[in-house]
C-alpha cells in the first residue's frame, strides 16, 4: 500500500476494531464468568480510580487535549492524530493541545468505557439473575433498580465528558461530570455494601444513628459539590492562607457573581472577567461548608464507633476525614501541588463511599441480632 493516508485510515480502523472486540471479550467475560460481588467491589475500585483519573486530567490542563469527542481528531488514538496535533501545537504553542495532553485525556476516555462495561455487565448479570427465578438467584442478586440505575448514569456520564469538551470546559458542565462520577461511586458502595451483606447489628440500637447518617451524607454531598465548583472555577488559590483569607475572617467577597451557574469560565454571566471577590466567595463557602462537614462526621463517625458491628467503618469514616482535612490545607498553603490535589479528590470519594456503606449498614440490621 503506497498511499500513507490509506495506509493509516487501515490501522485506524483495524485498532479499533481490536479495541472494540477487547470491549466485547471484558463484557462477556465479566457479565457470564465473574461472580456479581466481585463484580460490583472490582467496579466500585475501578471507579474510584477512574475520578482520580479525571482529576489528574484536568489538573494537568489537558481536558482539552483532543478537542473533540469520542476520537482526538476522529482517530483512535493520538498517534494516529499526530499531524494535526502537532499543527495544533504549532498554531498555540502554550494552549490546550499536545501529544502528552492528548494521550491523558484519551486514557481517561479508555478507561471511562472500560468503566462502562463493568456496569454494563453488573445489569446484564441481575437481569438474568431476574429471569431465572427465586430458586436459582439470591434475592439480593435479582434486584434490577441499581444496576439499572448505573447504566443510565454512566451513559450520562460519556455525554457530560463529551459536553466538558465541546463546551470548553464550562464550570457547571464540568461540575456535574465531576458529581456524576462521585454518584457512580455512591451508587457501587451502595451494591458492594448488598452484596457484601453489610449488617449494622440491633435494630433498636441503630434507629437512633440512621437519620444522623443520612444527613452526614447530605452534609458530604454539598460538601463535594462546593469543592468542584472551586476547582473547575480554578479558584483553589484564591484565598493562599490560612486559615484566614487575605489575612482576614471576613475577605471581599461576591457570591451573586461567584454562584451564577450559567456562565464561561473565568466570566460573568454578562461577559465581564469574574473578579478575585467572586473567586474568594467560591473558595470561603467552600473552607465554611470544611468545617460544617468536619463537626457532621466526626460526630456521625463517633456515634458509630460506639456499636460494635458500625466501629470498623465509623473508624475508616473518622480516619479519611482528618486525611481530607489535612490534604485540603496542604493544598492551599502549598499552592496545589499535583499529588495533593489528586489525592484531596480521591479521599473525597473514598469518604463517600465509607459513608454510603455506613448508611446502608444502618438500615440492614443483624438477622441475629432481632
Ligand atoms: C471536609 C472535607 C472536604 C471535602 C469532602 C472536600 C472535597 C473536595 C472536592 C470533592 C473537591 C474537588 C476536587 C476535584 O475536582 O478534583 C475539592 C477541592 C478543593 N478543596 Fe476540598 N474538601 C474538604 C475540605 C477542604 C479543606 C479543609 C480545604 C482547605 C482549607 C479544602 C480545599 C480545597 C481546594 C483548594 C480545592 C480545589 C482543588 C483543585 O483545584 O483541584 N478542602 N474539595
Amino acid at each position: 500500500m503506497n498511499n500513507p493516508a490509506v495506509w493509516q485510515f487501515s490501522l485506524n480502523a483495524l485498532h479499533a476494531t481490536m479495541w472494540g472486540g477487547s470491549l466485547l471479550v471484558a463484557l462477556i467475560v465479566f457479565s457470564r464468568l465473574v461472580t456479581l460481588r466481585t463484580l460490583a467491589v472490582a467496579t466500585l475500585l475501578a471507579t474510584l480510580a477512574l475520578v482520580m483519573l479525571g482529576a489528574y486530567v484536568r489538573l494537568t490542563n489537558a481536558g482539552l487535549g483532543c478537542p473533540d469527542w469520542p476520537g482526538c481528531y476522529g482517530k483512535l488514538s493520538p498517534t494516529y492524530a499526530a499531524d494535526q496535533i502537532q499543527a495544533a501545537e504549532m498554531a498555540a504553542p502554550d494552549g490546550p493541545v499536545s501529544l502528552p495532553k492528548a494521550w491523558r485525556e484519551m486514557a481517561h476516555r479508555y478507561c471511562a468505557s472500560f468503566v462502562g462495561v463493568m456496569i454494563l455487565a453488573i445489569a446484564i448479570q441481575a437481569l438474568n439473575n431476574r429471569r431465572k427465578g427465586p430458586a436459582d438467584a439470591d434475592v439480593q442478586g435479582r434486584k434490577i433498580g441499581l444496576p439499572l440505575a448505573l447504566v443510565f448514569i454512566v451513559v450520562l456520564q460519556g455525554l457530560f465528558g463529551k459536553w466538558t469538551v465541546t463546551l470548553l470546559l464550562k464550570p457547571v458542565i464540568v461540575t456535574l461530570h465531576l458529581l456524576g462520577g462521585m454518584m457512580l461511586v455512591a451508587f457501587l458502595a451502595w451494591l458492594s455494601a448488598r452484596h457484601l451483606q453489610l449488617t449494622g447489628g440491633q435494630p433498636s440500637a441503630l434507629r437512633s444513628i440512621r437519620p444522623l447518617a443520612a444527613i452526614g451524607l447530605i452534609v458530604l454531598g454539598v460538601q463535594i459539590a462546593l469543592g468542584g465548583w472551586v476547582s473547575t472555577n480554578y479558584a483553589a488559590l484564591a484565598c493562599v492562607d490560612f486559615p484566614t483569607c487575605h489575612g482576614t475572617w471576613k475577605p471581599g467577597t461576591d457570591f451573586v457573581h461567584g454562584f451564577h451557574f450559567f456562565r464561561e469560565l473565568g466570566m460573568t454571566a454578562e461577559g465581564e472577567p469574574l473578579s478575585n471577590d467572586a473567586l474568594n466567595a467560591i473558595h470561603w463557602a467552600h473552607r465554611i461548608g470544611a468545617l460544617v462537614t468536619f463537626l457532621t462526621l466526626s460526630y456521625v463517625a463517633h456515634r458509630a464507633m460506639r456499636l460494635p458491628a458500625l466501629r470498623s467503618l465509623g473508624g475508616a469514616l473518622l480516619v479519611l476525614l482528618f486525611v481530607q482535612v489535612t490534604l485540603g490545607i496542604a493544598n492551599v498553603l502549598g499552592s496545589l501541588p499535583l499529588p495533593v490535589a489528586v489525592a484531596h479528590n480521591g479521599v473525597a470519594a473514598l469518604l463517600l463511599a465509607a459513608l454510603v456503606m455506613l448508611n446502608f449498614a444502618t438500615r440492614s440490621p443483624s438477622p441475629f441480632d432481632r
